[in-house]
């Protein structure tokens, strides 16, 4: 990282570029996740903390996380000397019960308010999948809503209505060829914050709808913060439907309280989805709920909602996710990445008023993201005012600075435990050198 913010960082983008063009050989685009191509085609070859560098040596600060998993930060110590004593000794029984997964267990029980009962699986979308089947089953409904904007999961229960392009928003848009359409069909699409409609598609749907899903912020759009009145709405109308409440804490569980974004709000849905900073980046997710619904599972021997995978509970995954815990229930964690949070988008909200330049700053504790617009910004509809051509250039500027921002539209950014005020404080020069650069100033 050039001390100097206004050096330009090495733009040697060549060992990249050599082992992207390898992978393309043997996987198609190179790449084992949608998105993961991005231009230019940067591949990183170490991490330690907040910082991460590229095949050809090029440091930067770390912002996009890996899509959230990391709130202490890289290769953290605590975590990383706790997997490896584990996966000295143990790995997968796949028998019984293992000592890590009570403790684990009696760990997410105690933290998370609406669980009572919880499952281990290893991503996120499992954990979305299983939600939804649940509910299915102890509501006897078929159909869900989700929210246009959110993503939950690559499986064909909500793969719709993500980004979609302006004259889809609210349409019908799956996210992907080979979907059935009853799948497709079975989900119906809402506006995130805007409760009457909420209500209008349950009153033209009355008794046929099984759950409500959604992020309670957002953050596959960057941050939309909800009203609280909305999400109040949402569980007094699950409640008097009687429809479940699935809080996807994918990304908010653990990241904005060891209790998620329900600890913070009080509104206390029947069924959370978690993942991500559960584990700092190994592979491990939870579905949690009241042990009414979860006893539905067939993990319990009068159970009829089939639930399996291989790798659910790995020793790995599991000593990951209670060093991550550990770490968090000091406190410190959460301190440190709120304040951090706020130096960010205060400085940031700062350089534009210097520069007189209109944007919005959104965030919430360590996650932050500067829309290319004015506000406000309530749902997914109000985002299509956001200038994307200014948003991506902008993240490409910062590279430039040793600042990595997922140079794609709507990303946000996570800020760790391991990032320093330093880093921000270089991270606020590079963003006001990048937006000089992209207005010309
Ligand atoms: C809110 C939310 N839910 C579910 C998922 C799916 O998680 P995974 O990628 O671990 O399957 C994601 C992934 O980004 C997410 O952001």
């Amino acid at each position: 990282m050039p001390d100097d913010v206004n050096a330009t960082h090495v733009a040697d983008y060549s060992g990249s570029e050599q082992l992207i063009a390898r992978a393309k050989e043997f996987a198609p685009g190179g790449v084992h996740t949608a998105i993961r191509n991005i231009d230019p085609s940067l591949c990183f070859q170490r991490a330690d903390g907040a910082y991460i560098y590229d095949m050809d040596g090029n440091r930067y600060i770390d912002y996009h996380a890996a899509f959230g998993p990391f709130v202490l930060g890289h290769c953290y110590p605590s975590v990383t000397e706790r997997v490896r004593e584990a996966i000295g000794h143990s790995d997968l029984f796949g028998v019984g019960a293992t000592e890590g997964e009570v403790e684990l267990a009696e760990k997410v029980v105690k933290h998370v308010p609406s669980a009572e009962k919880v499952l281990f699986c290893n991503a996120g979308s499992e954990a979305t999948y299983h939600a939804i089947r649940v509910a299915r089953a102890a509501t006897g409904r078929k159909l869900i809503i989700k929210f246009q904007g959110c993503y939950h999961g690559w499986h064909g229960y909500v793969l719709r209505n993500m980004l979609s392009p302006e004259d889809k928003i609210g349409q019908r848009d799956p996210g992907s060829e080979g979907m059935l359409d009853e799948e497709i069909d079975s989900t119906l699409v809402c506006t995130f914050n805007d409760l009457e409609e909420v209500q209008q598609t349950v009153d033209d749907h009355r008794g046929e709808i099984a759950a409500i899903i959604l992020e309670p912020i957002p953050h596959n759009i960057g941050c939309i913060l909800p009203k609280q009145s909305f999400l109040e709405g949402l569980r007094k109308l699950c409640d008097d439907e009687g429809m479940l409440l699935i809080f996807d804490e994918v990304i908010t569980g653990f990241r904005h309280d060891l209790g998620g974004y329900q600890k913070i709000s009080g509104v206390i849905p029947d069924l959370t989805t978690m993942g991500k900073a559960m584990a700092n980046g190994f592979p491990m997710a939870a579905l949690a709920g009241s042990a009414d619904v979860m006893d539905n599972f067939n993990t319990n021997p009068s159970g009829k909602v089939f639930f399996a995978g291989t790798y659910n509970g790995h020793a790995g995954s599991v000593a990951a996710a209670l060093a991550t815990i550990e770490e968090l229930e000091t406190g410190k964690v959460h301190e440190h990445i709120f304040r951090l949070g706020d130096r960010m988008r205060n400085g940031l909200e700062n350089i534009l008023e210097r520069l007189d330049l209109i944007g919005t700053v959104s965030g919430f504790g360590s996650v932050y993201t500067l829309y290319f617009t004015d506000g406000p910004v309530e749902n997914y509809t109000d985002l299509m005012r956001n200038n994307a051509e200014s948003y991506v250039q902008y993240r490409q500027n910062l590279l430039e600075h040793g600042v990595f921002e997922m140079p794609m539209n709507l990303k946000r950014n996570h800020i760790s435990y391991s990032h320093t005020e330093q880093d921000i404080d270089h991270s606020l020069e590079a963003a006001e050198a990048s937006l000089k650069k992209l207005y010309k100033r």
